[in-house]
């Protein structure tokens, strides 16, 4: 039988997709592959994942779990079991007794903070966020029709906010303040004293926080501060944390948040209208990361410390290169302005002519310029050719 011809008019994709961008990180990734199946050497520091495996007990809970059949749909709002550990640790670590109907677990933290998001904003409200940021947080706002008014985090004060800057960007029309401390991609964190301020403003002026803290384990001094344990916000505040950072989980999709009573349903059937439910042996091997031994991320810990001293004091002896020492997360944020070139065009040089992977400053909005992004989470002989071959690019860019 003959097929119908296409119509000449080809299909648009809607304009609600146009709103949102690519991670650019994967895009990076792809042209180093590609370079490598030419048989290009190349040291990756663009993709922000710990280099560590999954622990063996966790991987070994999801076998398990696996092997006596939980793998059929269950509960789109997350295992009971697991949301009593989550309540557990944010007990431990927030000093907040959360009940279970208020957490949520899905694949990963970056859906609950897409579906938080859509579930709040309105065409026309707006959101406070900083800048750099997460890519996630400006397509999300800007899908759900919102304004997105963005607060710089400045370098002199180690990438946090200048509290007279965030005050002046709230507005009428503003609903939502998102924060995320420790932060990709500057690894800034805030301190309890920028937090306690950030609360008084959200009470003051009646503002919902979604506060991203998937690096809450992941820091190198004091533990950072979490805007819900403050007072008059855990009704107006969304937690949003997982396991891909903490227990090397990035694979396994999986992340949960603490939501007001009233935000629960909304994001559940977002949940539920979208992927159903959180794979129930993905949720097991989550309730084992809690529940077993904590060795290995504490371990993963101290190596981050190491390698992030490598990188910082390898970056600040490359002429042209000033690094702040991040105080979370596993990402350095290196001025780059000396160097005299874009972000982007030194970030693709040094992919080209040095085969280091690196993302430019700006993946995470124009705020980014001056800026690269380099992963610290891989092998200190990895860093330190990383860093021979970056001292060698840019020295040859200032003889040209
Ligand atoms: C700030 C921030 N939030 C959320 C995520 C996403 O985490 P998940 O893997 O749980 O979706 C990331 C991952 O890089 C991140 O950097």
């Amino acid at each position: 039988m003959k097929l119908p011809e296409r119509t000449s008019t080809p299909v648009k994709i809607s304009r609600k997709i146009e709103r949102l961008s690519a991670d650019s990180a994967f895009v990076v990734l792809a042209r180093a592959q590609a370079l490598e199946a030419r048989g290009f050497s190349v040291v990756h520091l663009e993709i922000g994942e710990p280099c560590f495996e999954t622990p063996g007990n966790i991987r070994e809970a999801g076998r398990r779990a696996i092997e006596e059949g939980r793998t059929r749909y269950c509960n789109s709002q997350g295992l009971v079991s697991l949301r009593e550990e989550i309540a557990g640790e944010i007990l431990r670590t927030r000093g907040l007794q959360i009940p279970t109907e208020r957490i949520i677990v899905g694949s990963g933290a970056k859906p609950l903070i897409f579906f938080a998001i859509l579930a709040l904003l309105d065409d026309g409200d707006e959101a406070v966020y900083p800048a750099p940021l997460f890519p996630v947080f400006q397509s999300a706002v800007a899908f759900a029709g919102g304004h997105a008014a963005p607060v710089p985090l400045r370098e002199e004060l180690d990438f946090r906010f200048d509290m007279d800057e965030f005050r002046a960007r709230i507005t009428p029309q503003t609903k939502l303040i998102i924060l995320n401390s420790p932060h990709n991609p500057t690894g800034g964190v805030l301190t309890a004293e920028d937090v306690r301020e950030i609360a008084a403003l959200a009470c003051e002026r009646d503002l919902m926080v979604l506060s991203d803290e998937v690096y809450d384990h992941m820091y190198y001094e004091e533990p950072p501060a979490s805007i819900l344990a403050l007072k008059g916000l855990n009704e107006r505040s969304i937690l949003v944390s997982g396991f891909s950072k903490t227990y090397a989980m990035t694979g396994w999709r999986l992340g949960y948040s603490v939501l007001p009573d009233w935000l629960v349903e909304p994001v559940v059937r977002l949940i539920n209208s979208s992927v159903s439910c959180t794979p129930e042996f993905v949720q097991m091997a989550g309730l084992e990361a809690m529940t077993g031994p904590q060795t290995e991320s504490a371990e993963m810990m101290r190596v981050l410390k190491e390698r992030r001293d490598l990188m910082i004091q390898g970056l600040n002896q490359i002429p042209g290169i000033s690094c702040r020492t991040p105080r979370g997360a596993f990402y350095a944020f290196p001025n780059v302005r000396q160097v005299g070139m874009t972000s982007v065009d030194l970030s693709n040089c040094l992919l080209e002519e040095g085969g280091v992977a690196t993302l430019p400053g700006t993946a995470f909005g124009p705020e980014g310029e001056g800026y690269l992004r380099l992963c610290f989470s891989t092998s200190e002989e990895n860093i330190r050719e990383a860093l021979r071959r970056i001292r060698r690019v840019v020295s040859q860019l200032g003889t040209r």
